[in-house]
């Protein structure tokens, strides 16, 4: 690959996206977790290009976008109205410095720096004035049609081709290197066109011809250069690049299973060894180890997932780090920059938030730890909550190494529960227990022997009565008191008390 000298880039991304039929600028919308206009951007930093990127629909998020996630030499342009792709190349023309223009369209994600090299090795080996990449395709529909003749191209935009053009399937792919000088001479000759009133960057190729000036077609395959103007192209281009990523980690000995329904970004790695289950979403920064498995329609964002660790199907996890030979799910949710250590077991409709835990700990079944700090061997058991929350500030739980909690328990923040103490099931903790305690913290059971007869014999009088609903439950009060000489309630149902 060269890297390209006197070549700089003008990248555009100003249009209105109507065809996208949404608020948001299409240049905006993710493909395999990359916005579409940091592709073509990405492709000319990979090769040191200079770009000068032409704003206009929603340039205030679009500049934002690009400025967050480069740190490439791009200059900004504001194209103030959008009267089309001649218009706003023409608006970066005080930009323009070096030999050589390339121009890219701001919606051809799938280009690639390899593509963009080729043409400028073509573009400086001819010497020509204008070097465009043309392609073939079954279905030329919305694309600029190329008509050749002796040599000389012209380039006709869909809406101004005659039935018979429109069956001509050479395309104009939108990405195009030309000399400065040519550019600067001609740009200002653009007119609007008759059809759309808009000024067409495309009809230079024909002006450059005309001139008997120097034009190559330079011939690409299709996929590199698919223009995405609707959200069907848009997921059809995503399908392309996920298929990528899923090939290539299959060659690096990933176990997909039914790949064609596992979406990929384009950040995420994945160790060898790894299984990745149906319907699983890897997004983002996200990092696999070797060994893991994935289970089925699990999310994983932003995360780091330590080797043999195993994450059971249903579960999510958010900007968080699981360390090695973990288990999760399934149904676990963890978010918030949570830290799990080593050998750690997180179990079915646990969810786990801000907090850290410590090596061989666990919490294995229906529990809430948020803001938490959990030492090593902890075991927490089914039902447990931390109550982090008290209205207007998160507080912190601290469990400290070798703790023991019971199941069922409401742990009020902020309280701290010392080294090796048992809490007893049940318990509501809001006070600190010290290093080895126990601590209980609920009613004492009340027992009564015997009693269980005598209710039994209340529930067959009135069901022999044929008392129902409320007037059963009133009978069964009455009695009950005058049968134990108790002074309180018993309800059939529930069975419940008041002292
Ligand atoms: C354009 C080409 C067409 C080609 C196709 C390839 C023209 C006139 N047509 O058509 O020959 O086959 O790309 O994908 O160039 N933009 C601006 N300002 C504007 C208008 C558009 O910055 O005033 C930007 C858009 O944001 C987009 C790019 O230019 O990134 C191309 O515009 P778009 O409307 O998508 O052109 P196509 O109809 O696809
Ligand atoms: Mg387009």
């Amino acid at each position: 690959m060269i890297t390209p000298h006197n070549t700089q880039a003008v990248v555009l991304a100003a249009g209105k996206s109507s065809r996208f039929k949404t608020k948001k600028s299409k240049l905006l919308f993710s493909i395999c977790g990359r916005t579409m206009v940091m592709y073509p951007l990405k492709a000319l930093e990979a090769l040191n290009i200079p770009a000068t990127v032409v704003l206009g629909h929603q340039a205030a998020q679009v500049q934002e976008e690009i400025q967050n996630h480069t740190k490439h030499d791009v200059q900004f342009v504001i194209q103030a109205e959008q009267k089309g792709t001649g218009d706003a190349v023409a608006t970066s023309q005080a930009h323009w410095k070096e030999e050589n223009i390339l121009i890219l369209y701001g919606d051809t994600p799938l280009i690639t720096s390899a593509l963009i090299a080729d043409l400028i090795k073509t573009h400086q080996t001819s010497k020509t004035a204008i070097s465009f990449c043309t392609t073939f395709v079954m279905d030329a529909t919305g694309y600029g049609r190329v008509i050749e003749h002796d040599g000389k191209f012209e380039i006709v935009e869909e809406k101004n081709c005659t039935p018979e053009q429109r069956h001509i399937t050479r395309i104009n792919t939108g990405v195009y290197i030309m000399k400065r000088s040519f550019l600067e001479q001609n740009i200002g000759k653009l007119t609007k066109n008759s059809v759309t009133g808009e000024v067409y960057f495309v009809d230079l190729i024909k002006m450059a011809c005309d001139q008997n000036l120097g034009v190559v077609a330079h011939p690409v395959a299709y996929d590199y250069v698919r223009g995405v103007n609707t959200l069907q192209e848009l997921w059809e281009v995503e399908q392309i690049k996920r298929s990528e990523f899923i090939k290539h980690w299959m060659s690096e000995g990933v176990r997909f299973e039914l790949a064609q329904s596992i979406h990929i970004d384009i950040d995420v790695t994945i160790g060898s060894g790894s299984f990745i289950g149906t319907g699983a979403h890897l997004m983002g920064d996200t990092h696999i180890g070797e060994e893991c498995f994935v289970g089925a329609f699990s999310i994983i964002e932003n995360s780091k997932i330590g080797n043999n660790t195993c994450i059971q199907p249903h579960s999510f996890v958010q900007d968080s780090t699981l360390g090695e030979d973990v288990q999760i799910g399934p149904f676990a949710r963890l978010r918030g920059n949570s830290v799990i250590g080593n050998d750690v077991q997180i179990g079915n409709f646990v969810e786990i938030k801000a907090t850290s835990i410590g090596d061989h700990s666990r919490t294995k079944h229906l529990s809430y730890l948020g803001d938490a700090t959990v030492g090593k061997n902890v075991n927490i058991g089914a039902g447990t909550i931390v109550c982090n929350y008290d209205g207007v500030k998160k507080n912190q739980t601290i469990i400290e190494d070798n703790a023991f909690i019971g199941s069922n328990n409401t742990l009020i923040a902020p309280v701290t529960i010392g080294k090796g103490s048992y809490t007893a099931g049940g318990s509501t903790i809001n006070e600190n227990v010290p290093a080895g305690s126990l601590a209980i913290g609920r009613s004492r059971q009340q027992l009564k022997e015997g009693y269980a007869e005598k209710m039994r014999a209340e529930l067959v009088k009135n069901h022999a009565c044929g008392c129902t609903g409320e007037d059963a439950e009133k009978k069964t009060v009455a009695t009950s008191e005058t049968a134990t000489g108790f002074k309180g309630a018993v309800k059939t149902n529930n069975i419940s008390e008041q002292a």
